[in-house]
This record gives C-alpha cells, sequence and structure tokens, in this order.
C-alpha cells in the first residue's frame, strides 16, 4: 500500500488488520507529483519483493479552490500525469509478475471515471453532484483514459504481459470531495466503498478479462 504520507498508511493498514483480513500488508511512501519518490517507491518493492502482480493506480485529487490555471496544472499533474509515472516505473515489475507470459500476466489498473467519458458527457446532463468547477477532473480523467488505452496498446504490441484496465469505482463515499460528511456523502447517495473494492477484485480474479483495455465499471464498461 503506497501512500503519500507514512503515518496515514500504517494507520490504514493498523485499522485494515484489526478488521481481520487475512494476508499481510507493507506500506511505502509513494507521491505520485513527485518522480524520486516514485522511483524510490519502486526500488523499494524490487528490493524487498521482486516482482508486482497488480499495480492498482487509485491516486487522484478532486476539486480545489485553486485558481482555474492553478487547479488544472495541479490536477493534471496528479490525476494523470502521476498514474503515467508511476505505471512507467512500475513496468518492469509487472513484466516479472509470476503471472507474466503467452495469454496472461499481470493487471495494471488505472482508477478513473465517468466523469472523463467523452460519449457520456455528450449524452447526459451533469450528474447531479457533479461540482460547477469539475473541468479539471473530467478532462484530466479523460486524458487518463487515453493514456490507459496507449498503455495497453503498446502492451499487447510487445507480446502481453501486462493486462491493462481502466475502472471506474462508481459514487462513493470517499474524501476526494472534501472531508466534511456532506462532502464525503453528498445528499446521502454515494454508494459503500466496499462494492468498488469488490470490483478491483473482479478485475485481478480474471472476471473481467473480456473488457481489457476498456474503463470498466460494476455493470458493463463506460463508452469512450
Ligand atoms: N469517490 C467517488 O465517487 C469516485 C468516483 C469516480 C472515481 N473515483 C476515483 O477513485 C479514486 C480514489 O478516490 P476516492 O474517491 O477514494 O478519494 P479519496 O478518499 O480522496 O482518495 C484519494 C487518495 O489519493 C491520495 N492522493 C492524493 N494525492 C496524492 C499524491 N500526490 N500522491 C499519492 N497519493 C495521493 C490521497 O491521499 P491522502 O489521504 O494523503 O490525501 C487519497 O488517499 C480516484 O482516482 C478518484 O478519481 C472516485
Amino acid at each position: 500500500m503506497a501512500c503519500r504520507f507514512l503515518d496515514k498508511a500504517n494507520a490504514a493498514k493498523a485499522e485494515i488488520e484489526a478488521a481481520g483480513i487475512t494476508g499481510s500488508i507493507s506500506t511505502v511512501q509513494l507521491d505520485v507529483t513527485d518522480d524520486a519518490s516514485i522511483e524510490q517507491a519502486a526500488a523499494a518493492v524490487a528490493q524487498q519483493f521482486g516482482r508486482l502482480d497488480v499495480l492498482v493506480n487509485n491516486a487522484a485529487m478532486g476539486v480545489s479552490d485553486l485558481d482555474a490555471r492553478a487547479r488544472f496544472l495541479k490536477t493534471m499533474e496528479t490525476n494523470t500525469f502521476g498514474p503515467f509515472q508511476v505505471a512507467k516505473a512500475f513496468r518492469p515489475l509487472l513484466l516479472k509478475s509470476s503471472t507474466a507470459g503467452a495469454g496472461a500476466g499481470a493487471y495494471s489498473i488505472y482508477v478513473t471515471s465517468g466523469q472523463g467519458s467523452l460519449a457520456h458527457t455528450f449524452e447526459n446532463p451533469p450528474h447531479p453532484n457533479t461540482p460547477p468547477d469539475a473541468e479539471a477532473y473530467n478532462a484530466c480523467k479523460a486524458a487518463l483514459n487515453m493514456y490507459m488505452l496507449l498503455d495497453w496498446r503498446q502492451s499487447r504490441q510487445a507480446g502481453g504481459g501486462v493486462r491493462v484496465f481502466g475502472m471506474c469505482p462508481g459514487f462513493v463515499v470517499s474524501n476526494l470531495r472534501g472531508p466534511n460528511e456532506a462532502a464525503r456523502n453528498p445528499g446521502g447517495a454515494a454508494q459503500d466503498p466496499r462494492e468498488s473494492g469488490k470490483l478491483v477484485l473482479s478485475i485481478v480474479q480474471g472476471q473481467r478479462d473480456a473488457d481489457e483495455g476498456r474503463v470498466v465499471r460494476s455493470e458493463g464498461t463506460w463508452p469512450w
């Protein structure tokens, strides 16, 4: 579990362990806006494990109250360029996965959003809980989808070894829209984030392999 603040990572690890999971969790510092931290995290995983079977590129930020240019650049740096750099740094470890081989491979999952779908935006009015200044977030997720698609195509052309997916967690309770309860669960309409976890699990268990290279959601896929 990679987090930009190790104390938060270790607190989350303790919480998950207290809930009684099987298996083990290791933590590593990684800030997706800091290339040195990304390289150090990849080196730490290489040293401790020598390989990676699944990469979930989850980090993102929502809207903030910076001016429009600063907001766009910060969001792009975190939500699009960050995952790009993380995927690049961890690719050699994914290729060393025990699952790598013809027709199989490790999983590289980009957590994106239906808000990044051009077709959905063309065909629908805004989601009732979309903030009025969400342009940066939506545009950055659309750009992330393009990067995911290029990564998928490159992986196929290289003969496989990494199965690349986009994944939308759905509208779920989280800190993305702000830390207070009204922001975490606007209108009480957000779903339980454990449903998003189940979707990630279904991908890494191979149940969504037919949707490789697409943005999967719990029901089907998002149009581009
Ligand atoms: N919640 C939804 O309804 C929803 C819908 C569609 C898509 N998504 C996507 O789901 C993913 C998870 O978001 P979430 O809703 O769970 O929001 P969240 O609770 O705010 O989680 C986002 C995580 O990203 C981390 N992060 C932010 N900047 C980072 C950086 N520079 N380096 C490393 N980590 C960083 C945050 O770390 P800190 O704890 O240190 O802030 C936080 O743990 C995101 O990609 C989001 O776009 C969410």
